[in-house]
């Protein structure tokens, strides 16, 4: 028998308990042991009760319980977490976690204290299996570019304004559903995503990036033109999480991005997540699934357990020694190119125009297309470029914001195709 000791009841941490009991024969007989969980710690015990487990408010009690094989972690947070899992770690213990956060900022630390199997599949994209998919399914491939949409809170209110819904109002409904972090900037901000591209990005190349060090823009900014102007030219706007390689060169970002609405990825609706991973063997592969909520989360948190419970023992970060000879560096977030959208509100006038071509010209931008839409008193200028160096689209937006026909902050989003 295998024994499991949870740290963390909430949503997640309940359905880990309940599928485990309701999956049992089959998770046994795939496992080839039975999985038992002795013991839970909870903040509030006797809210639990209802969960038939002997309870602790003490981490202590699961991660030095000589009787406990492997520890989950489903507690969420950065340093709290990080104590807890070095400590199971110390003592010898396999580690579940679903903790994204913990690992962008500490899973090359942990990869080095763990002399035990260490497995966290639900960090990224919930119930897909996209970790063991890249880690093991992959592994023979160079990955030359990963695209994903990895945060369903955004995937759902991009999709609802779709239909021309308020972004606060949809927003306020994805965290009654739940698909929501406990501070919903996370989300809308883009650092999730974040978090989650940085672990896909360990395992593709072996890199080590903190959040800090990539570029990270959320959705709150689009409006109701931006869907407009994407509908009339052919794209999707979705949060993107990408990694790219360009020789030894690893260029990683998360924000807005402008798809063509025939790419697979931009049918994607709603609260669901996809990933797809270009390596250069196989080339595209795309793997589609929900990624928040408590069944499909702990569906990954379990397939960890009988993971460890079978005994195979995976790299955690899929490299049993470093990449030496093929050591990648990371891109400057300034230096990334892209093309873009701008979003341009200025005062109806003589030569404006003319006058914001000429900044553009002089920063390198070529336009690609153009649209004029009139509004109450100004008009918005819709342009969408040719490719461009990151600087210099950053360069042009503060030139030409400081022009007094400008009345309002620039928008961009980067069109990626
Ligand atoms: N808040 C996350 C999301 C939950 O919306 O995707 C899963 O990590």
């Amino acid at each position: 028998m295998v024994k499991v000791g949870i740290i963390g009841l909430g949503t997640v941490g309940e359905a880990v308990v309940k599928n485990l009991e309701k999956n049992r024969e089959i998770i046994k007989a795939r496992a080839g042991k039975e999985i038992k969980v002795i013991k839970g710690v909870i903040r509030e015990p006797n809210k639990y009760t209802h969960l038939n487990i002997p309870l602790s408010t003490d981490y202590k009690d699961v991660t030095r319980n000589p009787e406990i094989d492997i520890v989950v972690e489903l507690i969420g947070g950065v340093d709290k977490a990080f104590e807890i899992v070095s400590d199971a770690l110390k003592h010898k213990k396999a580690v579940v976690t679903a903790n994204k956060a913990l690992l962008a900022y500490h899973r090359f630390e942990l990869q080095k204290l763990a002399s035990t199997p260490f497995e966290y599949e639900a960090s990224v994209a919930g119930g897909i299996p996209v970790i063991k998919a890249l880690r093991d399914g992959l592994s023979a491939n160079h990955i030359l570019e990963i695209k994903g949409i990895i945060n369903g809170t955004c995937n759902y209110i991009l999709s609802e304004m779709k239909k021309g819904r308020d972004y606060k109002e949809v927003l306020k409904e994805a965290q009654e559903k739940g698909y929501a972090e406990a501070d919903p900037t996370f989300d809308v901000g883009g650092f999730d995503a974040a978090h989650k591209l940085l672990i896909l990005a360990s395992i593709a190349y072996n890199i080590d990036a903190k959040p800090e060090d990539i570029l990270i823009e959320g959705i709150e900014n689009i409006n109701l033109t931006d869907i407009e102007f994407a509908k009339e030219f052919g794209y999707e706007i979705k949060l993107l999480g990408i990694a790219k390689k360009r020789d030894s060169e690893i260029e990683l970002r998360v924000h807005p991005t402008l798809i063509k609405q025939q790419e697979m990825i931009s049918k994607v609706e709603g609260v669901m997540n996809a990933v797809s991973v270009i390596g250069d063997v196989v080339g595209e592969t795309m793997y589609y699934g929900p990624g928040a909520g408590g069944d499909a989360t702990a569906s990954a948190v379990i397939s960890d357990i009988v993971e460890i419970a079978r005994g195979n023992s995976n790299p955690m970060l899929g490299f049993k020694i470093p990449l030496e000879i093929e050591k990648c560096t990371l891109i400057k977030p300034d230096n990334i190119v892209s093309k873009y959208y701008l979003r341009i509100a200025v005062k109806d006038e003589l030569g404006v125009l003319e006058k914001i071509a000429h900044i553009l010209a002089q920063n390198n931008i070529s336009i690609e297309s153009f649209l004029q839409k009139p509004r109450d008193g100004y008009v918005k200028l819709l342009f969408s470029t040719h490719k461009a160096v990151e600087k210099d689209i950053k360069k042009a937006i503060k030139t030409i914001e400081k022009l007094n026909f400008v009345i309002k902050p620039i928008n961009y989003i980067r069109i990626e195709e």
